[in-house]
């Protein structure tokens, strides 16, 4: 494997300083919660091995929101360690997949560091980002292992239908091609919620996490769901080599933020109705920008126009310098730099209206005379 650490990674907020940050319009996930919001005391845990598979409790509730059954649900280390695990499991260096791109970037990162032959199906601002069944179909090779998407997308927030969804699964299911859907934005949806890929066909898997709806990244929990009981053994295998068992504490958390999943959600997609509502106001205003409404998730990616006349790295510069406001530039998704992601999920409302003000102060500042 050869690890490189990705810009999204070195340049995250944690990793820069949350101190050093006055409007924080770079995350994807909603607002993180204490572990007092979710009425929890530790004290009398007992700190054993947990059982491999992952707390029970915890995976009926998974099951129950999956549609699927606890026996097709596999507890991981947030979903980047379900990525991981389904990544390393399915695939060697030289095999061949198909990846959606722009995409988080562990999706390209990991095939990547095996040493797999990529295929990216580039998802275009002109076509909406919309995921095109045909295109993708086209890219598929007699030895494709693995189509890998993401819906809702990030860092578009663009969200498949149910019927392009299901395109996707017979076109792999007819190929024998494995499908991993990315849904780790499911439960923040402005349109109909799809169901979840994994209970449509064992062929797809799908990967979700506590992270972003549920505002509780540091809890690392994610799973996979999949009704393949095969490959579920040795993504079982992958997880007890690195790690045995997810953490008690870690679960014990997700299970609580879980059960009083209902309730949380519908409050977190009231809210990111109200602040989707203020960042399209702000970009309706701001007319050297435009954007793709987004479907879900909480983040969406308008890019500056063309022909703007903006020095895009004078802007940049103006924005963390100046405004101490950061947003996840193009180059997080190895797309141009005039692209940036906002998420609106964790700014409080005074927040995401002062950094899209700070936006809009560093593009005069950038402007070419
Ligand atoms: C699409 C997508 N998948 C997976 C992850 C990883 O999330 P976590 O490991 O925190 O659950 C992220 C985080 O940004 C993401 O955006």
């Amino acid at each position: 494997m050869k690890y490189v650490r990705m810009p999204i990674e070195i340049e995250s907020p944690e990793e820069v300083g949350y101190d050093t940050i006055r409007f924080n319009l770079s995350e994807s996930s909603m607002r993180d919660r204490k572990l007092s919001d979710l009425g929890l005391r530790l004290e009398d845990l007992v700190l054993a091995y947990g059982i491999h598979r992952g707390a029970p409790g915890l995976r009926t509730l998974v099951a129950r929101q999956s549609g699927v059954t606890e026996g097709d649900i596999l507890t991981t280390a947030g979903a980047a360690g379900a990525l991981f695990i389904i990544a390393t499991t399915l695939l060697e260096r030289g095999d061949h997949l198909v990846v959606v791109r722009p995409n988080y970037a562990t999706n390209l990162e990991t095939p990547r560091a095996i040493g797999c032959n990529i295929s990216t199906l580039d998802l275009k601002f002109e076509e909406a980002f919309r995921l095109d069944p045909e295109r993708l179909e086209g890219l598929l090779r007699p030895e494709t292992k693995l189509i890998s998407i993401t819906t809702p997308h990030n860092p578009t927030g663009v969200a498949l239908d149910e019927a392009t969804l299901r395109r996707v699964i017979a076109l792999a299911e007819a190929r024998g091609i494995r499908l991993l859907v990315d849904e780790t934005y499911r439960e923040m949806s402005f349109v109909p919620k799809l169901p979840v890929a994994a209970s449509l066909s064992p062929n797809a898997i799908s990967v979700a996490s506590v992270s972003k709806s549920y505002g509780i990244p540091g809890a690392r929990v994610g799973w996979i769901v999949c009704r393949d009981m095969q490959l579920m053994e040795r993504f079982l295998a992958a997880k007890e080599q690195i790690g045995i068992c997810g953490s008690i504490v870690d679960e014990h958390i997700a299970e609580a933020a879980l059960a009083g999943g209902p309730q949380w959600l519908a409050a977190v997609n009231k809210q990111l109705r109200a602040t989707l509502a203020t960042v399209e106001d702000g970009i309706t205003r701001e007319k050297r920008v435009e954007w793709v409404r987004p479907q879900g998730g909480c983040v969406c990616f308008p890019r500056i126009r063309a022909d703007a006349g903006i020095d895009v790295d004078k802007f940049y510069k103006t924005l963390t310098e100046e405004h101490a406001t950061c947003v996840g530039p193009g180059h997080w998704f190895e797309q141009d730099r005039r692209f940036m992601r906002i998420g609106f999920g964790w700014p409080l409302e005074a927040e995401l209206k002062g950094g899209l003000a700070a936006i809009s102060a560093s593009l005069d500042a950038a402007a070419r005379s």
